[in-house]
């Protein structure tokens, strides 16, 4: 159990990728304080507690915190796995939309991690995993707000690997694409499923879409110190090969 008694926030716990974490934690050992919009996630333990957040608001990121604090008593690790993707370009993108696709996927992480690394600076062995995508190095059309917000996550994260070492480590993983209900949509609309997914697999040197899994395990490496603890401010690219 690589996290035993450790004490891990996963921000989007109650969908997809930041599910998946937040599950690896707990086979993992750890107490879990997930959050994220929905009124609740979907696990249940007792060693579990969800907050409900909307993580633009800095508020409500610091009461995730106060909130871990008072059920676990310490924070250790800070996954940032909360994103949405608005889809359209600088033609049809209104400015409103632009603005709250950036507050959430960059200002989020900003958010929380300016909330927990005051009690992550306590800990002994403390660090952050941020999601950001390999869309956030190689842009496709049609993802006008998305790919900047991304590629701000990648800059965010070396800035506080920076300012906070030798303290905390803080990494990001960037994603390919991978099945969950952030495009699941794209699937139930799909005339043909089959031939989306093969066609989103032809767009990986790997040739398929990345699983939760992969993520889950990539964040358990920068996670944990015994594996990766001479690694700060590092971009782990876990998409396939579409940014060979
Ligand atoms: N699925 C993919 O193909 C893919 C690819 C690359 C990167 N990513 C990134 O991985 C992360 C997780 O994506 P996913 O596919 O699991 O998405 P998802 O839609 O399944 O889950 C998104 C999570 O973010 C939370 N969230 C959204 N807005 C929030 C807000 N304002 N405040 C707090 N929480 C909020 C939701 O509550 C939910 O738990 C995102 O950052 C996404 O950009 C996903």
């Amino acid at each position: 159990m690589k996290f035993e008694n450790k004490v891990v926030i996963v921000t989007g716990a109650s969908s997809g990728i930041g599910e998946g974490v937040a599950k690896m934690f707990l086979e993992e050992g750890a107490r879990l304080v997930g959050c994220g919009v929905e009124p609740q996630m979907k696990i249940e333990s007792d060693r579990a507690i969800y907050v409900q957040a909307d993580l633009t608001d800095p508020a409500q990121a610091q009461n995730v915190v106060d909130k871990a604090v008072e059920a676990f008593g310490q924070v250790d690790k800070l996954v940032c796995c909360a994103g949405v993707t608005f889809i359209g370009s600088l033609e049809t993108t209104e400015y409103s939309a632009f603005l709250r696709e950036v507050s959430i996927n960059l200002g989020g992480v900003f958010n929380m991690c300016k909330a927990a690394v005051k009690e992550l600076v306590k800990s002994e062995d403390p660090s952050i995993v941020t999601i950001g995508s390999d869309l956030g190095v190689r842009p496709i059309p049609e993802r006008i707000g998305y790919c900047p917000s991304k590629a701000g996550v990648i800059m965010l994260t070396k800035c506080i690997a920076l300012e906070y070492a030798p303290k905390i480590r803080v990494n990001c993983v960037l994603p390919g694409l991978v099945r969950t209900p952030m495009i699941e949509q794209r699937f139930e609309e799909a005339q043909d499923p089959a031939a989306l997914e093969e066609s989103y697999a032809s767009l990986y040197p790997l040739h398929k879409m990345g699983k939760v899994a992969d993520m889950a395990n990539a964040v358990r490496f920068l996670s944990c110190s015994k594996d990766s603890g001479f690694i700060t401010g590092e971009i782990m690219n876990v998409c396939g090969g579409s940014l060979i």
